[in-house]
């Protein structure tokens, strides 16, 4: 709680507590939405970057459940949504929506996707939370105080996660990501075809919002992918980053597009460099 009067604005940490509250009422809202669709059945309403890269029916009902949940409360506010684009605002605060991560697995049955909603203030991730209504469980995160996780039937406040304290790249579980384009997977395998001798072995679970949450609680110790866009990295970046992780790019760049590598602060560096040789920022 903070003293602040009544008629004053909500200031940064005040605020950030509203911000998560909301995007925790609205990520639950929408995935128990999008879980009860399943039940009903799949449609694909449309393709992407390539004949493989779906987006159902589903993805456009959460998108717009979040995004209308988002502007009901917080008009002002910008969006960027994974299939509504990018809404501008003028608060100072912009929304990362991911409204389904981990598209294919919902389309096969598979229980493994999420949503995944973040707030940045003036350009920071301030709030995460990444919600997978299959397991029920729900990863949140604010700026500078800590990750949390909340599972089913647990504490409603959840529990604090910290990352594993692995020191060794030839010991460590590696989650990893594959893009769309066949091109880019072509350059992705080569990566992959290096490192998995060098590791203990490779994930390809198939959302990266929970890659980064589960190397968040120790699940994996690392994630790196080429091609995770901002609304797949946001939530969990966050969630990573407040259970301990270095969350980056290569070489000085923070992570994005090009690449996301999320690794313990003493596997940081050596995967970082591992990946730089490799070229992994580069595949397409
Ligand atoms: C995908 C998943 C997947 C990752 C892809 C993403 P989508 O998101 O996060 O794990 O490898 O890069 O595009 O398409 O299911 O929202
Ligand atoms: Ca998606």
């Amino acid at each position: 709680m903070t003293d602040q009067p009544d008629d004053l604005p909500p200031d940064g940490p005040a605020l950030d507590g509203l911000l998560l509250d909301l995007a925790v009422d609205l990520a639950r809202r929408a995935g128990d939405h999008v879980r009860a669709l399943r039940e009903a059945g799949v449609r694909v309403a449309a393709t992407k970057s390539s004949p493989t890269d779906v987006v159902t029916a589903a993805d456009q009902a959460s998108e717009h459940l979040i995004v209308s949940g988002l502007l009901a409360a917080r008009p002002d506010d910008g969006v960027l949504g994974e299939e509504g684009g990018e809404r501008p605002g003028g608060s100072g605060i912009r929304w990362l929506v991911d409204p389904i991560d981990g598209t294919v697995n919902y389309l096969y049955g598979l229980p493994q996707y999420a949503v995944s909603i973040a707030a940045e203030r003036d350009g920071q991730a301030v709030v995460g939370v990444v919600y997978n209504p299959a397991s029920g469980e729900m990863f949140t995160a604010r700026r500078g105080q800590g990750a949390r996780w909340h599972r089913p039937g647990g504490d409603p406040d959840g529990v604090p996660i910290r990352c594993s304290a692995l020191t060794r790249l030839d010991r460590a579980l590696v989650a990893t990501g594959f893009g769309y384009a066949p091109e880019r997977r072509a350059a992705q395998a080569e990566v992959v075809r290096h490192l998995l001798p060098e590791v203990r072995d490779i994930r390809r679970f198939g959302s990266a919002a929970l890659d980064l949450c589960f190397a968040a609680m120790g699940r994996f110790d690392a994630y790196f992918e080429q091609g995770a866009q901002a609304w797949d990295l946001g939530a969990g970046g966050l969630v990573a980053t407040e259970a301990g992780m270095v969350v980056s790019g290569l070489r000085g760049r923070p992570a994005g597009p090009d690449l996301a590598v999320a690794a313990p602060p003493a596997l940081h560096g050596p995967l970082c460099a591992r990946l730089a040789e490799l070229d992994a920022d580069n595949t397409g």
